[in-house]
């Protein structure tokens, strides 16, 4: 455990665990929207990722593999951030086209024995003009890919979804390194059933030709019926012309969590309890498709040893959103040093040698 995470879990966690989580996650947002000067010092005393963590995937350079998973930057507040706390990249939303206000609070809560939460936002959205009007003017980092996360509004009926998808693509393509079409939430009545096999082919080939060269990833649920309708959709994803599959979004199960006093309550698990499952799906996949499609592994990462399990199982890359809860904004250093250094520990000259057979190359 790194000195900023010792700090973070002794004296800043406890003062934001002692308020409602989402009010916690506004305030740090709030803090981190508007400390850009602060950033650049931690940035210049922390310096970048070690050079061996450079990969390339879907024509995209990553100086790191450990990214920002969706959710908690959901309407682009804070996009200078990301780069400054050591990420490799970061995926801004889910965007839905039209503003919305996702469900009553509270809708996120926290499982904290065993670092875990559980979330039924439902696609709280500014909506992507306003996202739009965050964006401008912002200047990018080489090297540090911004996704966009895209998913429909509550109220447009599923076979609309496609057009939602393209509303946001067409306003946002200006600020998207790559795009994500995201239908595997579990908070929005009846989107998972977009997942199936003859609507995802269709909805990815709308978004591929919305997005115009950007590459489109394909964001899927860790929950299915039998294993072989997980392979017939990731099937499907890549027959309609997907850049890459993002494994896992949230669970609904409650499997390794059911004594805590927060198991009851409805919508998405995420950390720990998640790890295994979304990696057997990440395998799942991996056998599914073949080794040329990029996946990104996300669910249950909290250290670099996890990243590692996860770029061994046919990730190409990997993101994290309940460990930076649990663990502080120190984690995405944290995991890159501790990734360089399981390289070098290997004998690998590039965290590409291990992840080339995924369809990636050093960059
Ligand atoms: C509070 C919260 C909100 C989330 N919102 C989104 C979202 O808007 N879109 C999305 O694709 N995933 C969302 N996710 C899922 C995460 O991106 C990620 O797939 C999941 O949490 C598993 O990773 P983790 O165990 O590292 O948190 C959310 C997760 C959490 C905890």
């Amino acid at each position: 455990m790194t000195v900023w995470t010792l700090a973070y879990r002794a004296l800043v966690r406890p003062v934001l665990f002692r308020r409602d989580a989402e009010d916690a996650h506004l305030w740090a947002m709030a803090r981190l929207a508007s400390a850009r000067s602060s950033l650049d010092m931690v940035e210049a005393l922390l310096g970048p990722p070690d050079d061996s963590l450079s990969v390339s995937v879907a024509g995209l350079r990553f100086r790191s593999p450990i990214g920002l998973a969706a959710g908690l930057d959901k309407h682009g507040e804070a996009p200078h951030a990301w780069p400054a706390l050591g990420f490799g990249f970061y995926e801004l939303g889910t965007i839905t086209p039209r503003p919305q206000a996702g469900n009553p609070r509270p809708r996120v809560f926290r499982l904290v024995d065993d670092a875990a939460l559980i979330n039924r936002f439902g696609f709280n959205s500014l909506g992507a003009a306003s996202v739009a009007a965050h964006l401008r003017g912002q200047s990018r980092r080489a090297g540090v890919p911004q996704g966009i996360n895209v998913g429909k509004n509550r109220d447009t009926p599923p076979e609309a979804a496609a057009a939602d998808h393209r509303a946001v693509i067409d306003l946002l393509g200006p600020f998207a390194d790559y795009f994500v079409v995201n239908v595997s939430s579990p908070n929005t009545a009846g989107l998972r059933a977009l997942q199936s096999p003859e609507r995802i082919e269709a909805l990815v080939r709308d978004a591929v030709d919305a997005a115009r060269g950007v590459p489109v990833f394909v964001k899927l649920a860790p929950d299915w019926d039998t294993p072989e309708d997980l392979d017939a959709t990731a099937r499907a994803v890549v027959n309609g012309g997907a850049a890459g599959l993002i494994v896992s979004n949230t669970t609904l199960s409650r499997e390794g969590v059911e004594s805590s006093p927060q198991a009851g309550e409805t919508g998405g698990l995420s950390g720990r309890p998640l790890k295994d499952r979304a990696l057997a799906a990440l395998v799942r996949v991996r056998a599914a498709i073949g080794p040329s499609i990029p996946m990104i592994g996300v669910g249950g990462i909290e250290s670099a040893e996890d990243a590692w399990a996860r770029l061994e199982a046919g990730a190409s890359l990997v993101q994290v959103y309940t460990a930076l809860v649990y663990q502080g904004p120190g984690l995405a250093h944290a995991l890159n040093a501790g990734l360089a250094a399981r390289c070098a520990r290997e004998g690998l000259t590039s965290i590409a040698d291990l992840t080339r057979r995924w369809g990636s190359q050093t960059a």
